[in-house]
């Protein structure tokens, strides 16, 4: 018997000689250590043993196991060291090679000009408000002076939504921001109607325009409206106003001249053009020569407008302004097509 246990002991210690990996050596802990191994079969023939023979065949088969579990643990550890060196020098890792470049996002030339105007307005005292795209005509028209019919309704081709059962009021994509003036004055005159507080705010937006999209002009375009009512605003306040908007967007020298022109909600209304910031108005392919390049719209608001807005036009009088970031950002960046905007092209995009 103990013959048998040294036989055991020996061959098991010999075979772990031989395991390489973590599978052999556990085909290898089944085979030597498990519930079937001959040496697991020796202790369950214990009983069998004469009395006095006991202890000493007990004692050999115990350090018998006692070694070959302990050289079992000594093979594993030796195995996950071979394993971590293996993976230390195949998986080798070159910390001098440059890190790989990822692309960076940047904002649209037309958010970061729409951005650019606000910020100065914000400095001018603009708060900004914001309106809602999909507008009823008598917003987007009738309120702000347009006759049912008017000839000036066609200056702007609209985009319909719905006409069906709305009688004369369809509901439609706004064409430009200004229906935002009568929204903004009817919020602000309903916090205190006997007494409308002044206001002077700026409302950005997306415009929508049932044209042929060419070169020049797009179904949709960005405009920023400006907004000033109060007591005892003048015309003279308009002008200083946007001279001192154009000096701050366009350079210190930058001078503005106003034309007369027509709008139904504004009255006077003029179109204002700054100096050619490209050759300084001596005339160059981007102004076509003149010397000018045309940036808004604006006027006093007309009395019929305030009147809507529930700010009463013998109290009150106030100026407003459009323009279109679009516009601007072309003039600015020379960009000679204004279908790049939204075109989602990224050798156009990755140039802001
Ligand atoms: N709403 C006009 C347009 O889209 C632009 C405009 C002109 C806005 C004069 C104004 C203004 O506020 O006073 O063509």
């Amino acid at each position: 018997m103990l013959e048998r246990i040294e036989q055991i002991k020996k061959e098991a210690l010999e075979s772990l000689q031989k395991v390489q990996d973590e599978a052999a050596l556990e085909q290898w802990r089944i085979a030597h250590l498990g519930r079937s191994s001959p040496l697991m079969q020796v202790f369950s023939e214990f009983g069998a043993l004469p009395k006095e023979e006991r202890p000493r065949i007990g004692q050999a088969a115990n350090q018998a196991k006692q070694v070959i579990e302990a050289s079992f643990s000594e093979r594993a550890q030796a195995i996950q060291e071979m394993k971590l060196n293996r993976a230390l020098t195949e998986d080798t890792l070159d910390v001098t090679l440059p890190g790989r470049d990822f692309r960076r996002g940047r904002l649209h030339p037309s958010t970061q000009t729409m951005r650019r105007i606000l910020a100065i307005l914000a400095e001018m005292g603009f708060q900004v408000f914001t309106s809602r795209e999909v507008e009823t005509d008598e917003y987007n028209f009738q309120l702000l002076n347009f006759p049912p019919h008017h000839p000036a309704r066609e200056m702007q081709d609209t985009l319909y939504i719905q006409a069906e059962g709305r009688g004369d009021n369809p509901l439609l994509l706004k064409t430009h921001t200004s229906p935002g003036q009568i929204r903004s004055m009817r919020y602000f005159a309903a916090l205190n109607p006997d007494n409308p507080p002044p206001i002077r705010i700026a409302l950005p937006g997306m415009c929508f325009r049932a044209e042929q999209i060419t070169a020049r002009s797009e179904v949709q375009f960005n405009q920023v409206e400006g907004l000033a009512v109060g007591e005892g605003i003048t015309y003279a306040d308009l002008k200083g106003t946007l001279a001192d908007f154009a000096r701050r967007m366009f350079g210190q020298n930058a001078r503005v001249r106003f034309r007369s022109s027509y709008f139904p909600f504004t009255e006077p209304s003029a179109e204002v053009d700054v100096e050619c910031f490209v050759c300084g108005g001596k005339g160059c392919s981007v102004c076509k020569q003149s010397g000018w390049l045309e940036i808004l719209g604006c006027g006093m608001v007309h009395p019929v407008v305030l009147q809507n807005g529930g700010y009463d036009p013998r109290r009150y009088t106030g100026y407003a302004f459009g323009m279109g970031p679009e516009r601007q950002a072309m003039l600015r960046y020379r960009i000679n097509d204004i279908r790049y905007f939204w075109g989602n092209d990224m050798r156009f995009l990755e140039q802001f």
